[in-house]
């Protein structure tokens, strides 16, 4: 029996490649979430950026929380089975009418990870919908091979490398995931998906949670991640410490060894030392 997902749910996950919406936080947990987030930001001048925006749950405790939520890997165990690690957090935010935007893009493409059971549960901090540019997906994509990519860097595109799907994508067949605050997304590594530029007034700020289990392995860097359920009997990655306090020196040490780890890892190949924007 599945922990929070219908079975209807884990089925269509496994054929289609995504299912949304997951009841994952209460509105009240979005909003402290996001609380926490834009006191940082006030605090710092401007929006969570670059490196700081990826493997968040090593600086914050309550991102930390966030990866841990029951709820959450209740979800991530109906998908991946009870062991789970949690390889990186990342924010994927658009300001108010922020031109930002994702192209299409497969994220198996960049990060080394093998067997391609890599889960992303794409939490919603704010309500994200259709026209705040939430995500959109082509259903079954995930079973396509993995699709050629070019780089293009593009100064509003969010990705790390601007990366997009080299063939034409028909826009017909995609499938927009709309989210409440606090509700989640669930993708598939090899799923195609993109998001437009939010045209509303509100930020949309979402985690994406990428988890998996522990015999996945990564192909390109000695990389580490953090248990988070269940256990390693693995040990394919080096275990990273929880943060006991926000942007402690020790949570800052910890995130800079991963994240250089995971710079090593997506700009394999380039001259890039730092996440873009
Ligand atoms: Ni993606």
């Amino acid at each position: 029996m599945p922990k929070i997902l219908s079975e209807a749910a884990v089925a269509q996950y496994h054929d289609q490649g995504f299912f949304f919406p997951v009841p994952a936080l209460t509105g009240d947990e979005a909003a402290a979430c996001r609380a926490e987030l834009e006191a940082y930001e006030r605090n710092t001048g401007g929006p969570i950026a670059s490196n700081l925006r990826h493997k968040v749950h090593l600086l914050f405790t309550w991102a930390n929380d966030l990866v841990h939520h029951p709820r959450i890997l209740d979800a991530a165990e109906d998908i991946l089975g009870p062991d789970i690690l949690c390889w990186t957090s990342t924010f994927f935010i658009k300001e108010a009418r922020d031109p930002g935007f994702v192209s299409w893009h497969q994220d198996a493409t960049y990060w080394g990870l093998d067997p391609d059971d890599v889960l992303t549960v794409w939490v919603a901090l704010s309500d994200a919908p259709i026209e705040s540019g939430s995500m959109k997906v082509i259903p079954g994509s995930h079973k396509w091979p993995q699709v050629e990519h070019r780089d293009t860097y593009h100064e509003h595109n969010l990705l790390s490398r601007g990366q997009e799907i080299a063939v034409e994508v028909n826009e017909d067949e995609g499938v927009f995931m709309p989210l409440r605050a606090g509700e989640a997304s669930l993708h598939h590594v090899k799923l195609a998906h993109g998001s437009a530029p939010n045209t509303t007034d509100d930020r949309r700020i979402g985690l994406a949670i990428r988890y998996i289990p522990p015999n996945v392995r990564q192909l390109k860097v000695r990389d580490s991640a953090m248990l988070v359920r269940g256990t390693d009997p693995f040990g394919h990655y080096d275990m990273e410490p929880e943060p006991q306090s926000d942007l402690d020196p020790a949570a800052l040490a910890a995130h800079q060894d991963a994240v250089a780890r995971q710079l090593g890892a997506l700009y394999q190949g380039t001259d890039k030392t730092e996440f873009r924007a």
